[in-house]
This record gives structure tokens, sequence and C-alpha cells, in this order.
């Protein structure tokens, strides 16, 4: 089963319930949102503000993707604005296992996130405790970039170390172009951004991203 997550930061920010009733309507899974600090990565995007302002209007599973050098003093903000998955990356300043214990006392899902030069062999013991692990397939920071294809194998690496109920989420330059690869590769989770959102039909994009279907 494919899950689809389109990605906020591609959306029309000014418009945002009209973005977010679109592409639930179009059959999307659940809706990531990119959080960024402006010092794990040079950029800055959203807050709780927006988590909690999303949770009014949708009954979507809110993804919270945290780009944060601290993450764990942000975990119960986040979790009281309404996120349902909270994900960190492995090579945030804090301890990864204590912020996985941290969301899950609010009852929530937790990730950690690899970005493309953190290899997966190292992390398979924190990869065991999530209950989904994060693949970057671009640095991140910026929607937009170009698909590592380096990722496919990180993918199939932490696939085969799993087994096949695990989730695993990719990020970064997923379009219908690539769909194919990355879901031969093993990944169950498909955040996309742009490849949503500019999209001239998003329920087919979906649809064809769901079904691993080159477009
Ligand atoms: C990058 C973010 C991604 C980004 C993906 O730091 O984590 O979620 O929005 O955007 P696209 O799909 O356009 O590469
Ligand atoms: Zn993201």
């Amino acid at each position: 089963m494919i899950q689809i997550a389109p990605s906020l930061l591609a959306a029309d920010i000014l418009h945002m319930a009209d973005e977010v009733r679109k592409v639930e309507t179009a059959g999307s899974d659940l809706l990531h949102v990119d959080i960024m600090d402006g010092h794990f990565v040079p950029n800055l995007s959203f807050g709780p503000h927006l988590v909690a302002a999303l949770k009014k209007i949708t009954t979507l599973p809110l993804d919270v993707h945290l780009m944060l050098t601290n993450p764990l003093q942000y975990i119960d903000s986040f979790a009281q604005s309404g996120a349902d998955i909270i994900t960190v990356h492995a090579e945030c300043q804090d301890d990864v296992e204590t912020c996985f214990d941290k969301i899950r006392a609010h009852g929530l899902r937790c990730g950690i996130v690899l970005s493309p030069d953190t290899q997966p062999e190292a992390y398979f013991p924190l990869i065991d405790k999530a209950d989904m692990t994060l693949v970057m397939s671009v640095y991140p920071g910026f929607g937009g970039q170009s698909f590592i294809p380096e990722s496919l194998e990180k993918i199939k690496t932490i696939r085969s170390h799993t087994g096949a109920d695990y989730q695993i989420e990719i990020d970064g330059g997923v379009s219908t172009q690539n769909i194919e690869r990355i879901i031969a590769a093993g990944a169950n989770v498909i955040v996309a951004g742009s490849g949503i959102f500019q999209s001239v039909d998003p329920r087919k994009t979906i649809e064809q991203m769901k079904q691993g279907r080159t477009g």
C-alpha cells in the first residue's frame, strides 16, 4: 500500500485552505509539513501555528518533518498543535531516542530522517525503534531540487533490513518521471511538493504515484 504525502512547502500559502482541499480530494493520504529553523538548514518555513490551523480544516494525518538542530524542545508544541507523525533528523544535536520517547508520550508516531550524506547502517538500531524512516533524496532546506539517484540504494538497504511492512518515506525531487524506480526500490510513503502542487492534474499525478507508474 503506497501512501502519498504532498509537501505544503510547494503550496500557495495565501490560499492554504484551498490547496489542502485540492490535494485532499485528489486522493492524498497524509499532509507533509516541513519545519525549518534557519540553522539546521539555510531556510525558514512554518511553525506550530500552521500545524494547529491545518488541524482545523483537515482529517488527513499531519506528517511533521522537523529540520531543526534542537528538535527536542519543540516536540511538545507540535504535538499539542495536532501533529500525527513527527520525524527528527539523525544529524540533529539532540538524542534521537529521547525525541522518540517524547513523541510517543503524546501517543504519536515517530520517525528518523537520514540526510543524503548519512548512511543507514550506523542507524539500524534507531531505524528499528522508529515507526518510519525518511530518506532525504535532496539536501534538506528547499523544494524543487533534483532527485539524488543514490537514494535508491539507501532505500533498498533499509528495506532489506526492516522487512516488508515497515514504512520508508522518500522526500525530495519525486515526480511521475522517477516514481517507478522509487517504489521498486521499496519506498512506500511518498512525499512530493512541486511534483503534486505544480501538476495540472493532481488527481492523476497522485494516482500514477500510487501505482508507481511513470507519467
Ligand atoms: C525539503 C523538504 C521537502 C520538499 C520537497 O527540505 O523536506 O519536503 O518540500 O519538495 P519537492 O518535492 O519539490 O522536491
Ligand atoms: Zn520534508
